[in-house]
């Protein structure tokens, strides 16, 4: 179900935007799922599409993660990955995604047998072209799988060392609760040491002090979610001064319950603290939409304005790992003024 249809006004799928907190494997839609099961002699325990979008309702996190580490195992040659990254660059084009940085989770893939640099590979496949192809710029940031030992992300960077060039940072997700950002301090350190940008999910199911620990331990430069910072303020007003991004999902956070409803989202508060955030689409396949979707759902749940959308798509843009190309931001965050001219706000800062 995409939301497109009930909100016949396109600022918000129109507005240039960046994407920063994007799993390309939760961009795997039904169709494509059964047709790569087809394709590669994979049998789905789903009798079709259809059946398979009705399992989609997940009771928290976990029971998403189930499904959509099941699902990967359609994707096993280069030419899958990288049909599936030009399948999202395409869609995400469509919403007015003008940059993307993609998570890929390398250890669910070589668990099953699929070598890190074939992951890598097919979606630099789709990624270099896709400026030329669909108008996106790209980056790919590797997650690590906290609910593994640290040893294994380690194993895992190692085994990606050949492939670094296409990488711009690293970032660390799966199931957050129990398993906090600290135990993978050396795999950041050294990560750091081969010039890799650093994020981490956290503060989607886990207490704030694992946002503190993720900024302090790991020395992340964004948060990916970061809701429940806002259970204590004092930490809000650190994230605040030291200008910290968070990547929210909304439609995700509804999905997997950490809201209990769109209208409850903390986003608005959010930009009201003065946190920088962004909108993002986690994995828009299993949450209902993509990054236009998710612009659109908010402005009417949560009643943003033109001023509101205007802000959250200069974040994306302020928030982006840019700072090889000023000059691109700048003409992104110029495109967005453009896009928005005549209606409420000023020029870009
Ligand atoms: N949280 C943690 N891990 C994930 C998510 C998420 O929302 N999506 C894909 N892996
Ligand atoms: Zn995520």
């Amino acid at each position: 179900m995409h939301l497109s249809e009930d909100f016949p006004e396109d600022l918000p799928a129109g507005l240039p935007k960046a994407e920063l907190h994007l799993h390309i494997e939760g961009t795997l839609e039904p169709e494509s799922a059964f047709a790569l099961a087809a394709r590669n002699g994979v049998e789905l325990p789903y009798a079709d599409a259809e059946e398979l979008r009705e399992a989609y309702r997940f009771g928290d996190l976990q029971s998403f993660l189930d499904l959509y580490y099941a699902l990967m195992a359609v994707l096993r040659t280069a030419d899958d990955f990288t049909e599936l990254a030009d399948a999202y660059l395409a869609r995400a084009a469509a919403q007015g995604v003008r940059h993307a940085e993609i998570f890929f989770d390398p250890q669910a893939h070589t668990a099953r047998g699929v070598p890190v640099g074939t992951v890598i590979e097919g979606l630099a496949g789709a990624l270099d072209r896709s400026e030329e192809r669909h108008g996106v710029t790209t980056q790919l940031i590797m997650c690590f799988l906290r609910d593994r030992p640290a040893e294994s992300a380690m194993e895992t960077l190692d085994a990606a060392k050949p492939c670094l060039h296409h990488i711009v940072g690293i970032g660390l997700d799966s199931a957050e609760a129990g398993h906090p950002p600290a135990a993978f301090r050396e795999v950041y350190a050294e990560a750091e040491a081969l010039g890799l940008r650093k994020v981490a999910h956290a503060g989607e199911e886990g207490p704030p002090s694992y946002i503190r620990e993720a900024l302090d331990v790991l020395g992340v430069e964004r948060v990916d979610h970061g809701l429940r910072a806002m259970e204590d303020p004092e930490l809000v007003e650190r994230l605040v001064r030291e200008r910290v991004p968070l990547t929210v999902c909304p439609l995700s956070n509804v999905r997997l319950r950490a809201v209990d409803a769109l209208a409850d989202h903390p986003l608005k508060a959010m930009m009201e603290a003065g946190l920088l955030v962004t909108v993002n689409s986690d994995d828009p396949a299993y949450f209902g939409g993509y990054a236009g979707d998710n612009f659109r759902a908010v402005r009417e749940a949560l009643g943003l304005d033109d001023h509101h959308l205007r802000e959250l798509a200069r974040n994306s843009f302020r928030a982006a790992f840019l700072d090889h190309d000023e000059a691109r931001r700048a003409r992104y965050l110029a495109e967005v003024d453009a896009h928005t001219s005549g209606r409420a706000g000023g020029p870009s800062r």
